[in-house]
């Protein structure tokens, strides 16, 4: 099976990481891209693979139905890999519509297309697979065991409640219609194309500008990390040996304090100047340019609203059923987060000053 990927949100962080990563694996499968191109869309994270003649990158809508139908049935799709989301917490705090609208509405659009599509008749072999969040499990406590597939939805922000009310359409579509679906919840992604806005390369970008470290409250929120290309690795076991109609939990057992994580990154990048003299011309704002330790622009700022304490996962069904177990360690996967962050400047420099969707344009003509 599996022959024609319709990948949405592919131009988003971990939506490119996958698509780069399955024309690297399965270079003869064909992918299509559906992309609104919100602001945290961005073709230029699928260069390496936009001239393939494998890829065909569509610009439009999760929730334009008779789009949707037209790229399934002209590019004969038999799986969809659903990324397309609006994906961040604090955007979610103030404005919350456009999250119902894409995260609830868009996936019914799709979940309704594929249906009209692949059952018709005697139907089609066919897979929906359905990325979604460990934030749909609400909050942990200190001492609490991690979510497994078996935890109650208990979600807290808007972003999360779009995304559980997402799961459940899901769900219902397989037991209603007999849509083949899986979905997978995972935990909290960093590496390579990640929108600035997130904790690490915000951080990141931060102590290069010399601008102050946003912490949340007392800092001492936990998170559980995954190198992005993992969470697709899971994905992709999803697909190859999940069982159509389950959910599976991916996280990097891997838990840290905010407050952690970036007192982590300052000490990598005073590091990175110290090794590397090339790094003080090139950023000399940067604390570490002028001698000065990275975590001295360490702020605290007032709490999220509703912020979650700590989210951790169970992932003994994936590894068990899947065989899943992350391969980066989180030494190693923030080391290389580090260093493509230093070594993509023109990438992140174009969002962080403004100039992103004119250069687009130019680009792309989008
Ligand atoms: P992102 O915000 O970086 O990318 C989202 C992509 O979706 C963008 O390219 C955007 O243009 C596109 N998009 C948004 N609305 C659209 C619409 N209406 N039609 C078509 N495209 C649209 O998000 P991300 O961090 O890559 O997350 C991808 C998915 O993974 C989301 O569903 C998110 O809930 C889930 N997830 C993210 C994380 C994480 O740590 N980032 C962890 C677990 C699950
Ligand atoms: O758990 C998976 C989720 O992880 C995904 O479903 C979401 O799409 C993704 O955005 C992420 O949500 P978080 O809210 O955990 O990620 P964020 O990077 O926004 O924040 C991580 C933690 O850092 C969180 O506790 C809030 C805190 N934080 C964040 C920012 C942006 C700060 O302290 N300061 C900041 O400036």
């Amino acid at each position: 099976m599996m022959h024609n990927l319709l990948v949405t949100g592919g131009a988003g962080f971990i939506g490119a990481n996958f698509v780069l990563y399955w024309r690297k694996k399965y270079p003869d499968q064909r992918i299509v891209v559906l992309d609104a191109l919100t602001y945290a869309g961005n073709p230029e994270s699928l260069a390496e693979v936009r001239h393939d003649s494998g890829f065909s990158f569509i610009q439009g809508d999760i929730r334009d139905s008779s789009l949707v139908e037209k790229i399934l049935i002209d590019h004969d799709i038999d799986t969809i890999v659903h990324f397309a989301a609006e994906s961040h917490v604090d955007r979610s705090i103030h404005g919350p519509d456009l999250f119902l609208d894409t995260n609830i509405n868009g996936t019914h659009v799709l979940l309704r297309s594929a249906r009209r599509i692949w059952l018709k008749g005697e139907g089609r072999s066919h897979r929906f697979h359905h990325v979604s969040t460990d934030e749909v499990y609400g909050s942990l406590g200190p001492h609490d065991p991690p979510f497994t597939e078996k935890t109650p939805y208990a979600p807290n922000s808007p972003y999360s409640a779009s995304k559980a009310a997402s799961d459940h359409l899901v769900r219902a579509y397989h037991h209603t219609y007999g849509l083949q679906v899986t979905t997978s919840n995972c935990s909290n992604n960093y590496g390579p194309f990640q929108f600035p806005e997130k904790l690490i390369p915000l951080i990141l970008i931060n102590i290069l500008e010399n601008q102050p470290l946003p912490i949340y409250g007392d800092g001492l929120n936990i998170r559980d990390w995954l190198y992005v290309e993992d969470h697709c690795r899971g994905i992709d076991l999803v697909l190859q040996q999940g069982r159509v109609g389950e959910v599976y939990n991916l996280g990097g057992v891997n838990e840290w304090t905010n407050l952690n994580i970036v007192r982590l990154i300052c000490g990598l990048l005073d590091e990175r100047f110290e090794s590397s003299p090339e790094l003080g011309p090139r950023f000399p704002n940067s604390p570490a340019a002028c001698g000065k330790a990275s975590a001295s622009l360490i702020t605290f700022v007032t709490d999220r609203p509703g912020h979650d304490r700590r989210y951790a996962i169970d992932a003994e069904k994936c590894r068990t059923e899947l065989g899943y177990i992350p391969k980066e360690s989180f030494e190693s996967g923030i080391q290389k987060t580090v260093d493509w962050y230093l070594n993509h400047e023109e990438w992140w420099r174009r969002i962080v000053d403004g100039s992103y969707r004119d250069w687009l344009k130019k680009q792309y003509g989008t």
